[in-house]
């Protein structure tokens, strides 16, 4: 037996029984789907316009899993549950990307503590890898809870162009701006240069609030890509300086604890914050080698967060704020 599809648990064949409960409603699911990318894939040439969901990477929706079985589901009166994402389709080791994405998303829930997606890694009728999510924008009734990212939100609010992550922070409420600080410390460390504004969303309460969304599309871009260390500046200034490529969106815990302090939250908050990034190091190490990650992918993957750790902890001579 092998780790759970979900949450890697040892010894479990396909998925744990809290990864039923919170991926597919307690149904017995099999990660080995009965159906292959062109099913979908087919079925989206169809309808061209079929996305309501944006993004780079190819997708498709799947629904409610009938017994152990999940169906490809293009018809979009009905409601699908689940997106799916194949592998990509070019790029460095493009058949690593849906378990790259899998453990990136695991452990940013469970590391960490941030607020998640739901999501597994399972493969298609004929083998090939793939990464699915639960839907988080239907409430338990199935009504459509309204989304939007913040290339929109920002849109609206601000006349110039170039945005940070400073001026989404701003946006959002005290208690959303310590799981932004985390959310964006993470990225760095594991390496995801691709959190641009589209990636980031506001999603509504039951209340009918809007507050940040569960965390998606979470992954070590570096193994695919050369790539920023991440895809926008901390600080509004900083927007407006042209630094070198190397050092371009290049931190140490000394910015971060400047962002939180610009977010106004509080230093115990941050240093707590930092701390447990920095105690965390094996952790992630040791669950990456727990990933469905191939051994090559996997030391692409923990080498770079060695790296990114190092550019973490150093300490600098100038000051820049
Ligand atoms: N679990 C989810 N529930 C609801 N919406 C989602 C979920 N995951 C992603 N999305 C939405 O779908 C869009 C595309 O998904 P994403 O994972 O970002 O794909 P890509 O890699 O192509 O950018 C996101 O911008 C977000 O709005
Ligand atoms: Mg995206
Ligand atoms: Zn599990």
């Amino acid at each position: 037996m092998a780790q759970c599809n979900g949450c890697l648990k040892d010894n479990v064949d396909g998925f744990c029984s809290s990864c039923e409960t919170i991926l597919f409603d307690r149904s017995k699911v099999s990660p080995q789907l009965k159906f292959n990318w062109e099913d979908i894939s087919k079925r989206i040439d169809g309808q061209p316009m079929g996305f309501s969901i944006s993004g780079v990477q190819r997708k498709g929706f799947i629904g409610k899993p009938r017994g152990i079985e999940m169906v490809p589901k293009m018809d979009l009166d009905e409601k699908s549950q689940y997106i799916i994402k194949p592998m990509l389709s070019g790029f460095n080791l493009p058949e690593q990307s849906p378990a790259n994405e899998h453990i990136t998303m695991q452990l940013a829930k469970q590391l960490f503590g941030i607020k998640i997606a739901e999501c597994a890694f399972v493969k298609f009728a004929n083998g090939t890898p793939a990464y699915i999510t639960r839907r988080f924008d239907y409430d338990a009734k199935g009504e459509k809870l309204n989304q939007e990212d913040f290339a929109s939100v920002l849109q609206a609010a601000h006349k110039y162009n170039s945005k940070t992550y400073q001026d989404v922070g701003e946006w959002l409420s005290p208690l959303n701006r310590v799981d932004f600080l985390r959310i964006l410390i993470f990225n760095f460390l594991t390496g995801n240069g691709d959190v641009h504004l589209k990636n980031i969303s506001l999603l509504e309460t039951t209340d009918g609030d809007m507050m940040l969304s569960p965390t998606y599309d979470l992954m070590n871009t570096k193994i695919h890509v050369k790539d920023n260390l991440l895809a926008l500046n901390l600080f509004k200034e900083l927007e407006q300086t042209s630094l070198p490529l190397g050092e371009k969106y290049s931190y140490k815990s000394e910015d971060f604890i400047e962002f939180g302090k610009r977010l106004k939250i509080r230093e115990t908050n941050i240093k707590k914050i930092i701390d447990s990034f920095n105690g965390n190091e094996g952790e992630v190490l040791a669950m990456v080698d727990k990933s469905f990650l191939s051994n090559d992918a996997k030391n692409l993957y923990k080498t770079n967060v060695v790296e990114n750790y190092k550019l973490f902890r150093q300490t600098s001579q100038k000051k820049p704020h």
